[in-house]
Formats: structure tokens, C-alpha cells, sequence
């Protein structure tokens, strides 16, 4: 008799414990899960899954996502922010939200904890080392260099490329290099507006009027019936597409290659030093 009733209160603290895990894991205060050894293993197989294809293996950054072994980070201080951001996306960017396709399977509360905690364990202490001379970079951007005719940068320049205020904290260094020596491999995410779900992608686009008069630029918005494009000197046209005489669109950049004849590895070094400067401390 004495057995059972043993039995039963081992019963009730065990249902007790798994409700108080549970109440903990939706704490979104406070990691419950942080400096497991064990959760940061299974956060690593998640990661894997459902992060790496844009953070790269090992959170080191890859072509869409930025690198989170640094410390410091732009949108997520705390473990509680963190979560947030891996729950909801960051509407505007190509951080997609837990359980839309874009990542994957939707993953449960504890699972985002695991992969917080495999996050924490990969954080390099040390700041970002400052290679190049950013002062040097920016007289480049905005002069001989000409980025500045097709990309803004806290307010100044152009418009036919991305706005590159925030790319330093959203892209690695080795990525932006190479957007800039191949820019074509991959075209840049990013075109928003108001009405739109997800940014769209930089495609360039050439048509010929019914007129013949041809215009070349990136698109900005697209549909059966017509197509929204930007062209070089910013202009917007909106045109119906069974009025075109041709209507090609490429995966070709509108960017055009900066070869190393062009812009040397130390220029463009400063380059980068100066939009990481810009970016979120
Ligand atoms: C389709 C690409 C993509 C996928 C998949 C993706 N991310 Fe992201 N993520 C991004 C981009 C791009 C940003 C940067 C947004 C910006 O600031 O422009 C980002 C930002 C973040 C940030 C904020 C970093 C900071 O500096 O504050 C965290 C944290 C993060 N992602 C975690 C994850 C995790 C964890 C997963 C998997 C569960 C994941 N991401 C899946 C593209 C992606
Ligand atoms: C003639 C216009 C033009 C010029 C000049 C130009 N770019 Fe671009 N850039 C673009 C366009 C359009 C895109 C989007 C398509 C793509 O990803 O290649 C782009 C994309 C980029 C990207 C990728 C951004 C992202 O979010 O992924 C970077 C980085 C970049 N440019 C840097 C530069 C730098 C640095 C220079 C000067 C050395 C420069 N660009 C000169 C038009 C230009």
C-alpha cells in the first residue's frame, strides 16, 4: 500500500516538473536551455536543417544571411529578441518567419531555444577586425568607383541597385566581395514595397516598345498583364506587356563586373571597411 502511494506522488512531481518545463520553455525572457551542451548539439542539427542554407554552415554567413558568430548584432541583443526574430522574420528582408517555407519545417518553442543555444556557443568574442581603410573606401563609393550612381548610402546616391546602408551588418565580408567582382552568381534580394509579401530579387530587364524605343533596367514589380521597370537613369515605366515588341529578362546584373584591373583587392577592401563602417555597430 505504502509502495503505491509512493508511487503515485513520484507521479504527480514528475507531471509537476514536465509542467513547469514546459511553463519555462515559454518564458520568452530567458533561455531556459542556455549553456546546454546537449540542447546546443540538437540546436546545431536544427540549424543545419533549417538556417545554413542562408547562414552558412557553422553560422559563418553565407550569400543571403548574415554571419552570426559575431556578438554583436544588429536587430538581436538578447536571448528574448533573438527568439522573436527567429519566430516572426524581419518583414522586409529575406529573414523568413518559423514555419513559412522559406525555413523549413515550423519548429516548436523548444527547438528555437536549441538553436539560440547552438547560436550562443558559436559567438566569437573578439570584434570584427577592421581590414581597409574606411575614409578611403568612402571618397572610392562616392567617387572614381561610382557606386554611389546606382547605390545610397545614408541618404546619398542612387537607386538602381540596393540601398547599401545595412550591408555590412546583413552580409559577410566575403560575400559582398563577391557581389561585386561576380555580380550576376547571385543577384540580391531586397526589392520591397508596400503591397508585397516578400522582397523581390534584382532581375534586369530589356523591352522594346511598340515604338520601338528599348528600355533597360530592373523590374520592380511584375504580373501577367504588365511589368513595372526601373531604368538607369531611375525612371519608372509602367508598361502592358501584349503592347511590347520584345520583352527579355536575364539573371544577367544590371551591375556591371568590377575585375581587379578596375578596382584593385585593396580598394576594394576600403570599400568594404567603409560600408561596414556605416552599418549597425
Ligand atoms: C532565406 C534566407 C534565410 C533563412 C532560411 C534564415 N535566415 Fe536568418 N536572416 C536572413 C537575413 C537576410 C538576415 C538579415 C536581415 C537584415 O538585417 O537585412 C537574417 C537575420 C537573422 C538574425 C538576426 C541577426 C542580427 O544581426 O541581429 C538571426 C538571429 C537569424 N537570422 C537567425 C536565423 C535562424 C536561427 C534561422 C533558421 C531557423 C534563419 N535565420 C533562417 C536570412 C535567412
Ligand atoms: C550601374 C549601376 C551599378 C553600379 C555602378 C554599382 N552597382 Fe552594385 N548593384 C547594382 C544592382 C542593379 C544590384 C542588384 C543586382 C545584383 O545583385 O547584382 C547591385 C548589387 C550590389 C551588391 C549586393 C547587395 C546585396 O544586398 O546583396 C553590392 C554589395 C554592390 N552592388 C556593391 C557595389 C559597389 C561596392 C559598387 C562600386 C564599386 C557598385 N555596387 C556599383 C547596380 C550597380
Amino acid at each position: 500500500m505504502l509502495a503505491t502511494k509512493h508511487y503515485f506522488i513520484l507521479v504527480r512531481l514528475a507531471v509537476f516538473s514536465l509542467l513547469m518545463t514546459a511553463a519555462l520553455l515559454h518564458a520568452d525572457d530567458r533561455n531556459p536551455l542556455a549553456g546546454n551542451a546537449k540542447a546546443a548539439k540538437a540546436g546545431e542539427y536544427e540549424f543545419r536543417i533549417n538556417c545554413a542554407l542562408c547562414h552558412g554552415l557553422g553560422a559563418h554567413g553565407g550569400g543571403r544571411g548574415p554571419d552570426l558568430t559575431r556578438a554583436v548584432k544588429k536587430h538581436t541583443h538578447s536571448d528574448a529578441e533573438m527568439f522573436q526574430v527567429i519566430s516572426n522574420g524581419i518583414p522586409g528582408t529575406a529573414m523568413p518567419a518559423n514555419g513559412t517555407n522559406g525555413q523549413g519545417v515550423g519548429m516548436t518553442d523548444e527547438e528555437i531555444w536549441q538553436i539560440i543555444t547552438y547560436i550562443r556557443s558559436q559567438e566569437v568574442k573578439a570584434p570584427a577586425q577592421a581590414v581597409g581603410n574606411a575614409s578611403r573606401g568612402k571618397e572610392l563609393f562616392h567617387g572614381d568607383a561610382n557606386c554611389s550612381l546606382c547605390h545610397m548610402v545614408e541618404g546619398k546616391g542612387g537607386r538602381l541597385g540596393p540601398e547599401l546602408t545595412g550591408v555590412g551588418g546583413s552580409r559577410t565580408r566575403e560575400a559582398i566581395i563577391d557581389s561585386v567582382r561576380n555580380p550576376s552568381r547571385r543577384l540580391a534580394w531586397g526589392l520591397t514595397e508596400a503591397t508585397k509579401e516578400f522582397p523581390q530579387e534584382y532581375e534586369t530587364v530589356t523591352v522594346v516598345t511598340a515604338d520601338g524605343k528599348q528600355i533597360k533596367g530592373v523590374t520592380l514589380n511584375e504580373d501577367s498583364f504588365s511589368v513595372q521597370i526601373m531604368d538607369a537613369s531611375e525612371q519608372i515605366h509602367l508598361l502592358e506587356k501584349d503592347k511590347l515588341r520584345s520583352f527579355q529578362k536575364t539573371r544577367q546584373s544590371a551591375m556591371p563586373v568590377y575585375g581587379a584591373d578596375i578596382l584593385s583587392d585593396k580598394e576594394l577592401g576600403d570599400i568594404v571597411a567603409y560600408l561596414i563602417s556605416v552599418g549597425p555597430k
